[in-house]
């Protein structure tokens, strides 16, 4: 039996300030950008109530815990008893285990980067955390750029050797994917390391001193995608791969006579589609007024999105967006609220990423 003090809790980290994904991010949380119209931190929570996990601390920042807090609420929508912890500034995922070690008391925890997306779930990390009695159990996912993440060393046996964040000269292509497993011994790593080059207590050294110090680090492969959502390219690729594996047909609102609305396409309740063809994999949300247009496969539309005489295709179009009279948007991340329109006479494909509350004519 599991009792109370050694029960494993999350820890999601939810702060920090996007820079990567800006325009979108500067008036919005990043973990808040919505996949196929659902927050990444949704599936993050979802994940974690599905491993069993009851208990989750969620770091937030100054500039965005409101909306967060908002958004998730105290998680009885997962299932999950959530506190807010607040850091103040950026100072590195091994600084937000430090200020949420009075949250973790002694207890083993999962740390989870809110803005981390993996195609699988992680049940069965968990039980081999708990199996194997490691220290930390990190999982490893090739990339092909590994001077962007942290960086494993293997042995032949798989034994983790080494760990270095953002290596200048990577030494292999397998990144440390966000989502960490830790015993409290944790707890003293954090205390000893330096900041980084960039000025934050990386978590990655904070593992590296736990290997320095004889303790057991032991490390998985996901075998499944991994999306580290910080860039836009990154967004598209999460949206159509979670369109792809997951959506069902489910039509909720009205599709009029003239249109065609094929394969696995979520369309919300309050939506019409009028003399539109809908080809899916296709999210859309509530409300959504599509007229005389095209969506193609892969994109996800918000709710409240007004959409006349455009093509639209592989996009994620936030909500309350209005485009109209576009020949072609495609590879686009377009912000909340905004206003797409097509001069008269341009004819002409686009691929843009434009933030929150921007009105643009093509
Ligand atoms: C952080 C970690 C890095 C890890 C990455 C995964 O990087 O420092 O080791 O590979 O998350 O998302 P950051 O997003 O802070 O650049």
């Amino acid at each position: 039996m599991v009792t109370q003090s050694s029960a494993l809790k999350g820890l999601v980290l939810s702060g920090g300030r996007g820079r990567r994904l800006r325009p979108i991010t500067y008036t919005g949380a990043k973990q808040l950008v919505p996949v196929a119209n659902r927050p990444i931190l949704f599936y993050v929570l979802e994940n974690l109530s599905e491993a069993g996990i009851k208990d989750v601390g969620i770091i937030i920042s100054p500039e965005t815990g409101k909306e967060i807090k908002h958004a998730v609420g105290d998680g009885r929508d997962w299932g999950l008893k959530v506190d807010y912890i607040l850091q103040e500034e950026p100072l590195g995922l091994a600084h937000a285990v430090k200020i949420a070690r009075p949250y973790l008391g002694m207890n083993p925890f999962i740390m989870y980067l809110g803005d981390n997306l993996i195609g699988s779930g992680i049940a069965k990390f968990r039980r081999d955390f708990e199996q194997s009695k490691a220290d930390a159990s990190i999982l490893l996912k090739e990339v092909d750029a590994p001077t962007n993440f942290g960086i494993a060393e293997i042995d032949k046996q798989g034994r983790v050797i080494r760990l270095v964040e953002k290596p200048k000269a990577p030494v292999s292509n397998l990144a440390l994917v966000g989502i960490y497993f830790f015993s409290a011994k944790i707890h003293e790593a954090v205390t000893k390391i330096r900041p980084s080059l960039r000025g934050e207590l990386e978590i990655t050294d904070a593992i590296q001193w736990l290997l320095d110090h004889d303790n057991k680090v032991v490390s998985h492969r996901l075998e499944e995608w991994w999306l580290d959502t910080g860039k836009k390219d990154d967004l598209l690729t999460a949206n159509t791969a979670v369109l792809d594996g997951w959506t069902r047909r489910k039509i909720k609102g009205k599709v009029d006579a003239t249109s065609q609305v094929n394969g696995r396409v979520d369309l919300g309740k309050g939506s019409h589609i009028i003399n539109s063809t809908v080809r899916g994999p296709v999210v859309i949300g509530e409300n959504v007024h599509i007229e005389g247009s095209f969506i193609g496969p892969f994109t996800s539309i918000g709710n409240g999105c007004q959409i006349r005489s455009a093509v639209v295709e592989h996009s994620v179009v936030l909500e309350n967006a209005v485009i109209e009279h576009i020949d072609r948007l495609e590879d686009s991340l377009i912000g909340k609220g905004s206003f797409i329109v097509q001069g008269n006479g341009n004819h002409h494909a686009y691929r843009l990423t434009v933030g929150d509350d921007s009105v643009v004519e093509l």
